[in-house]
């Protein structure tokens, strides 16, 4: 692990680097919090990068910065231990100009007002544009494909997605779950100033937060009374001042009356002197899981189990595009005529639904078009012989991907293809990209045809067929295979389906359901 104070050492030391970054800007004092950001990081990229910076600009004149823990020996072995290849510790001269003091000099990012407008942004006064600042000057000198923020400063984490967005910095802002002590405190640098009856009381943050999630699921969606269950418990705490309680969009921070599809209610109060923020993501819609990846890699079988263990539709998109393949074959319609195709999508309403898993088997969604069923229709060889043609059809794909959206409205879908996660439902609460080696992919092939009695092909033939698909899927026009920025790779070449389930199972616990 490298460990560098200069930024043209991190500019000399980057450029001899090849492979993904990941980058995790940190103002030092690790935790686990910081932690599951970096090992969500390690695990999405080739190299990990983890800034430590004290940054200056984002403390008002009478908060904290001086007192702000240091702790770069101690951050330094936990970074080694979880494999992190650079430790970035720039002093603020070097970063931003021996100036760094004079407002009058110094270049600022600031972001539009109605996002610092509410929430800690209404109290920390030029607070974010010190963040921004800081972190436009991370992502620009990093580059990296992804960077990694905790959703428990969920107003830092909506702005950053921003400014990357508006200010084309490159990769994709990740956000992580905040991370809880046993008895649910959000874990925060800031904890350590606590006493010993200050951080028995800092509790109650979380106490009020859940208890108001509790209210929502049982079907309060309004802000005034989901606010004021959190008020009601932090004046249980002598030692707690509440700053304020406010229910906002996640995303676009603007502040809910109530809650339609999803909100975010965030607090802040002092707890002695110390300021602490937490949140809780309230959803009134079950989560979409999005599942990618080449073919052959086994996304069919998880996604429909996956489905079934957490009580979801399994959206079976390939099922969508082989029941529109068998509507066109009974309407006698040439496959390779674009035009009169296109001209009976309006006239195909496909339905899939969820059948009852009376024996405790995961089974297929039941496949309707119109008023017949077609479960087994759409499985014989002439559909299966035109399925690939029709489907890479720009009007069949625009009319399908539309009608997999209307599914996703009201979520609680896991959904398997190529571009989910990309293009179907970018907002996905989870993303996998599952894939195997072409090798694996191939053998499995050759296992899956010996079951079935059929001709069994060399291995090197079979691997060639499938790495032209790969690449096919890959560069076509429409919908190419590609992995989110932020989905989360799974390689199954060494595993089971038990256990490839059981990795996803792990992921959705870490990832969606992050209150149990
Ligand atoms: O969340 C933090 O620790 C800081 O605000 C950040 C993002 C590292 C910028 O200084």
């Amino acid at each position: 692990m490298r460990l560098l104070k200069t930024v043209e050492g991190l500019r000399c030391w980057l450029g001899k680097q090849s492979g993904s970054i990941g980058l995790v800007p940190t103002m030092g004092a690790l935790h686990e919090g910081h932690l599951s950001l970096i090992r969500r990081a390690r695990r999405d990229n080739d190299l990990v990068v983890v800034s430590i910076f004290v940054n200056p600009l984002q403390f008002g004149p009478n908060e904290d910065l001086d007192a702000y823990p240091r702790t770069l020996e101690a951050d330094a072995v936990l970074c080694e231990s979880v494999g992190v290849d650079c430790i970035f510790v720039p002093t603020a001269s070097d970063l931003y100009g021996a100036d760094f003091n004079d407002t009058n000099t110094l270049f600022a990012v600031v972001p539009p007002p109605a996002l610092t407008y509410h929430l800690c942004g209404k109290f920390r006064p030029g607070h974010f544009d010190g963040v921004a600042t800081v972190v436009t000057k991370l992502i620009s000198l990093v580059r990296p494909q992804r960077s990694y923020f905790g959703q428990k400063d969920g107003q830092q984490l909506a702005i950053i997605r921003r400014l990357v967005q508006d200010l084309n910095l490159p990769g994709a802002v990740i956000g992580c779950p905040i991370v809880r002590e046993a008895d649910g405190l959000a874990l925060s640098s800031r904890n350590k100033y606590l006493s010993g009856q200050e951080r028995q009381q800092a509790v109650i943050l979380y106490r009020g937060l859940r208890s108001a999630e509790e209210t929502f699921k049982a079907g309060v969606r309004s802000q005034h009374y989901l606010a004021r269950i959190v008020f009601q418990y932090l004046e249980t705490a002598p030692a707690v001042t509440p700053q304020y309680v406010e229910l906002v969009h996640p995303h676009s921070l603007a502040p809910l009356e109530k809650v339609e599809t999803v909100g975010m209610l965030a607090v802040a109060a002092f707890v002695g002197t110390t300021r602490l923020i937490d949140n809780v993501v309230l959803r009134s819609r079950q989560p979409i899981i999005a599942i990618d990846g080449p073919a052959g890699a086994g996304k069919s079988t998880v996604a429909r189990q996956l489905a079934h263990q957490l009580g979801l539709l399994y959206l079976d998109t390939g099922a969508m595009y082989r029941a529109f393949t068998w509507y066109v074959l009974a309407q006698g319609c040439d496959p390779k005529d674009e035009i009169a195709v296109a001209d009976l999508l309006p006239k195909c309403d496909i339905k899939l639904v969820a059948v009852p898993n009376a024996d405790g088997i995961p089974q297929p969604p039941d496949v309707w078009v119109n008023d017949t069923s077609v479960t087994q229709a759409i499985r014989t060889s002439e559909v299966t012989a035109q399925v690939s043609a029709i489907a890479a059809q720009g009007a069949v794909r625009q009319a399908l991907v539309k009608q997999q959206m209307q599914y996703g409205l009201a979520g609680g879908v896991v959904a398997d293809g190529r571009d989910i996660g990309t293009h179907v439902f970018p907002d996905a609460e989870l993303k996998i990209f599952l894939t195997a080696s072409v090798e694996e992919r191939a053998r499995r092939r050759q296992r899956d045809l010996a079951n079935r009695n059929q001709p069994v092909p060399e291995l090197t033939e079979l691997a060639q067929v499938i790495s032209e698909r790969d690449y096919k899927d890959s560069t076509r026009k429409i919908s190419p295979l590609r992995q989110a920025d932020d989905a989360i790779e799974v390689i199954t070449d060494s595993l089971t389906v038990d256990g490839v389930l059981g990795k996803l199972m792990m992921l959705y616990n870490e990832n969606v359901i992050t209150e149990e």
